[in-house]
């Protein structure tokens, strides 16, 4: 079965790399974008898209804090999922060489992985658009609840949490292709696939890659010639089953 392929997969590999997305976090309880329960499925707004669209942001503020608000209080009650703490185990002993993670929700941070790169960003810092001021996470956290736009203190500027949007530029690129590089067992968990340059990734694996993903996801930048394992099921599921082979969590 395709648990039991998997960790001999896993038992074999001596550098792996996840790259994970939205379907990882969805069994903790936040959304993900594009699946059947999808962000940009339920926002109710045309070309929702534009929630995390820099330009749309300089124009219009407001909507991107909406959905932001209810993000940050989803993430004051969540706990990371049987997935997340799957892949920290992997890592303490000795597996895995680091997570390239779309997510902004430190779930991974939190399950106790230490080799994070969040490829599109985080909440942890904030940043005035206007004067640059730095603020904290505990600061924006509060003026975004207290104001329906956070401004800036010193000069009234719009604060935007350090997120990449769309049309912005991600972070730790070159980092991420020289993991994927050096990884002989290259994890895609929860990901569509439809956002670059994150999707372009996996391709840069000289392993072999496994999918792991309930639902459609973007083979467009994926080279099906290098995915030895697709795996159309729940990740917690999946992950348990892989670990009763396993016994690492
Ligand atoms: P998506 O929402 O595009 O894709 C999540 C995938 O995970 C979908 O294919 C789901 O079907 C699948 N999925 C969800 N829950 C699952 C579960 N429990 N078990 C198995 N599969 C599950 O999320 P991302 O690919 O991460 O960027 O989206 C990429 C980027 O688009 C995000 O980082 C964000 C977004 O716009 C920016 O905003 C810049
Ligand atoms: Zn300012």
């Amino acid at each position: 079965d395709l648990a039991a392929k998997c960790a001999d997969m896993i038992k074999e590999a001596k550098k792996i790399c996840l790259l994970s997305g939205a379907g990882i976090s969805t069994n903790a309880g936040i959304p993900d974008f594009r699946g059947p329960k999808g962000l940009y499925r339920t926002a109710g707004i045309e070309n929702p898209e534009r929630i995390f669209d820099i330009s749309y942001f300089y124009r219009d503020p407001s909507l991107f804090y909406r959905f932001h608000r209810e993000f940050l209080r989803a993430l004051q009650q969540v706990q990371p999922t049987f997935a997340h703490k799957f892949f920290a185990k992997l890592e303490e002993i000795g597996k895995l060489i680091g997570i390239i993670t779309q997510n902004i929700d430190s779930l991974h941070q939190r399950a106790g992985s230490k080799k994070v790169y969040e490829i599109h960003g985080g909440v942890w810092e904030s940043f005035c658009i206007k004067c640059g001021k730095a603020y904290t996470y505990e600061e924006s956290l509060k003026k975004t609840f207290e104001e329906d736009i956070p401004r800036c203190d010193a000069c009234g500027g719009v604060i935007k949490p350090d997120i990449v949007f769309f049309g912005e530029p991600v972070k730790y690129l070159d980092k991420c292709i020289q993991l994927a590089r050096e990884s002989d067992l290259f994890f895609v968990v929860g990901s569509s696939l439809v956002v670059t340059p994150a999707a372009l990734i996996p391709a840069e694996c000289r392993g072999t890659i496994v999918v792991v993903n309930k639902g459609e996801f973007s083979t467009a930048y994926l080279p099906m010639s290098k995915v030895s394992l697709v795996v159309d099921e729940d990740i917690d599921a999946f992950f348990r089953s892989v670990n009763e082979h396993l016994n690492i969590v």
